[in-house]
């Protein structure tokens, strides 16, 4: 019998699958960065996420045995997440963000966004203009910001828009899944380029912001998601630096930018001395959030050119 037929007839309950794969993760020194930060966490999102059984299901689940098809299935996953370093939203297809169910594959980055915590909490206190109705979510990926924005306030209309057609398709197939298409437009755009002459209450972005240093020692994980997501340049400021020249000219007078940048944030200050950047204290983890109204970049605009 080899090790693996004989790994199946030992393995019996779920509980019995869930302790080896935590040892084979503590073994492993994989890397967590896709919804969990640790071991036992990224076994239980990998097996039940395999199985198709809710993250909240109850305990008493650990106790059902497994068939010879699911033992199979687990240790195929198991080895995946092992030997190729994929991260566990890719071999589950699924992912949460802001208590949404979101369908993923490598078409997009997987959503981890800090900026989850900002929805579920409409945008309070940073947005105080009129009735937030009109929102972008530039740089869509999933659809992940954008979908949730729509899903968590439903008087907005949401624009996502991204350069990517495959991740575009991908954020369809999430809007037709929290069934929101009737509120979001979903459109190909390199950055505002296909957006000229619109104006929103909100735009919120999470571009692509990992500079050449930070890319080179990112964790193998990282390389199943699409390059275009995560690079910008060698400081990490390309597309922020577009996003900052043109957002006035697409945000109401009492629009607000939300943006991520996450380790970019102290180049993002040098680069731009004069501008007010709010970096918002974030409860539940993550960094390099700011926020700036349309004021504030309309008279920091000079710095801007
Ligand atoms: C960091 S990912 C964020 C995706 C999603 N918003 C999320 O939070 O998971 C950045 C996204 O920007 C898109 N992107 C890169 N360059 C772009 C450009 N010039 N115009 C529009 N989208 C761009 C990539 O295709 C990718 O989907």
């Amino acid at each position: 019998m080899d090790s693996r037929e004989q790994l199946k007839n030992e393995l019996n309950t779920l509980g019995d699958c869930m302790r080896w794969t935590q040892s084979c993760f503590e073994k492993a020194e994989i890397h967590y960065g896709h919804g969990t930060d640790n071991p036992w966490d990224e076994a239980l999102h990998l097996i039940l996420g395999t199985l198709r059984l809710s993250l909240d299901s109850d305990p008493s689940v650990l106790d059902c045995v497994l068939t010879a098809v699911e033992k199979e299935t687990i240790l195929t996953a198991v080895q995946r997440r092992i030997e190729e370093r994929v991260p566990v939203p890719y071999l589950t297809g699924r992912a949460w963000f802001a208590g949404l169910e979101f369908i993923v594959d490598q078409r997009a980055i997987i959503p981890r966004s800090p900026i989850a915590e900002l929805i579920e909490r409409e945008f309070s206190p940073w947005y105080v203009g009129k009735q937030l109705h009109r929102v972008l979510d530039l740089c869509c990926g999933t659809g992940c910001i954008g979908l949730a924005i729509a899903a968590w306030m439903p008087d907005t209309e949401v624009d996502l828009a991204d350069i990517d057609p495959q991740a575009l398709q991908l954020a369809r197939e999430n809007a037709a899944h929290l069934q929101l298409e009737q509120r979001v437009h979903i459109e190909e755009s390199d950055l505002f380029e296909a957006l000229r002459g619109r104006q929103y209450d909100l735009i919120v972005t999470n571009p692509p912001y990992v500079d050449d240093e930070d890319l080179g020692s990112m964790p193998a994980e990282y390389r199943h998601e699409p390059g275009l997501a995560l690079g910008s340049g060698s400081d990490g400021l390309d597309a922020i630096r577009q996003i900052l020249a043109k957002a006035a000219h697409f945000l109401s007078p009492d629009g607000l930018l939300v943006a991520e940048v996450g380790n970019s944030w102290e180049a993002l200050e040098q680069a731009f001395p004069r501008l007010p950047f709010t970096w918002i204290e974030l409860e539940k983890g993550g960094h390099g959030v700011f926020v700036l109204t349309a004021q504030e970049l309309v008279q920091g605009g000079e710095t801007l050119a």
